[in-house]
């Protein structure tokens, strides 16, 4: 398995896979990764005969107050895990190589971006969907494969494509979970035993409101009461928003009748920022 850092270098071997013959499937990742991340390019092996995963910790995504210089960079142990699910090619530029100097363009994905952790986050999908257009200009790839956990992150991504006719085709992949139903995240790895016991408040507060849909309730605000109780009951969670919101458009609903939606949940538990949803 190759690594490059250069988006000509990527080009080439793309060219090369495409010559033979082969179909290309494309995993972006800021790295430090786990199972989640694996099952993604799993994915993408089974979807396609060459696979790229790109390995860039993206800096317009972040925030000032964010983890940006703590994020962990792991390339080493990620070429292992990479390899042995199946990639073919890591893609690792610099963000002084891949960002042009003075490079002032950006994609800006109005209303989907907006609510959830747009609200608390701004700037961060203008950052992603840039990044991410980037990346498919770059990689030109036929397919590419996203984690349903960045619900919002998806939606973003699924309007760019539409709305820019980017020709790629996009899988969203199920969430991987720890075995105590926690959704994996690179950011797990900031949490103590105790707080990733306490982080299972979150499954929990999903379950709950999944449940009580499943058994017919479909007015938004007894599912969110619902699932805000169970996260009530751990203080140690800082809820930062709990919304039943449409697939597509991730705004809040009243009902989720006849419509596609999810519940979508983050919280802080100490300094760390978790984020989980599931559909209703
Ligand atoms: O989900 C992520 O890891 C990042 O947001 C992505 C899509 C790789 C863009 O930097």
């Amino acid at each position: 398995m190759e690594v490059v850092h250069t988006i000509p270098e990527l080009r080439a071997a793309v060219a090369r896979a495409r010559q033979a013959g082969k179909t290309v499937g494309f995993v972006p990742t800021m790295g430090c990764l786990h199972a989640g991340h694996l099952a993604l390019i799993q994915r993408a092996k089974l979807e396609s005969t060459f696979v790229v995963v790109s390995i860039f910790v993206n800096p317009t995504q972040f925030g000032p107050n964010e983890d940006f210089s703590k994020y962990p960079r792991t390339l080493e142990e990620d070429r292992g895990g990479c390899e042995a699910a199946g990639a073919s090619l890591i893609f690792a530029p610099t963000a002084a190589d891949f960002y042009p100097a003075g490079a002032s363009t950006w994609v800006d994905v109005e209303g989907v971006s907006a609510k959830l952790c747009g609200e608390f986050r701004p700037g961060h999908f203008r950052g992603v969907a840039t990044v991410v257009a980037m990346l498919f200009n770059a990689a030109q790839a036929d397919l590419a494969v996203f984690g349903r956990k960045d619900l919002q992150q998806l939606a973003v991504i699924r309007r760019m494509v539409r709305d820019l006719h980017i020709p790629i085709r996009l899988i969203a992949h199920e969430t991987v979970r720890e075995p105590n139903g926690v959704a994996l995240s690179s950011r797990n790895r900031y949490l103590s035993a105790e707080q990733l016991a306490q982080a299972t408040a979150i499954p929990a507060a999903l379950a709950t409101a999944k449940a009580l849909a499943q058994a017919g309730t479909t007015e938004a605000a007894r599912l969110r009461d619902a699932a805000q109780a169970v996260l009530a009951a751990q203080p140690a969670l800082k809820l930062q928003y709990c919304e039943i919101v449409d697939l597509e458009t991730m705004t809040p609903v009243a009902s989720i009748a006849g419509r596609k939606c999810a519940i979508a949940i983050a919280c802080h538990l100490g300094t760390t920022r978790l984020i989980d949803n599931a559909d209703l």
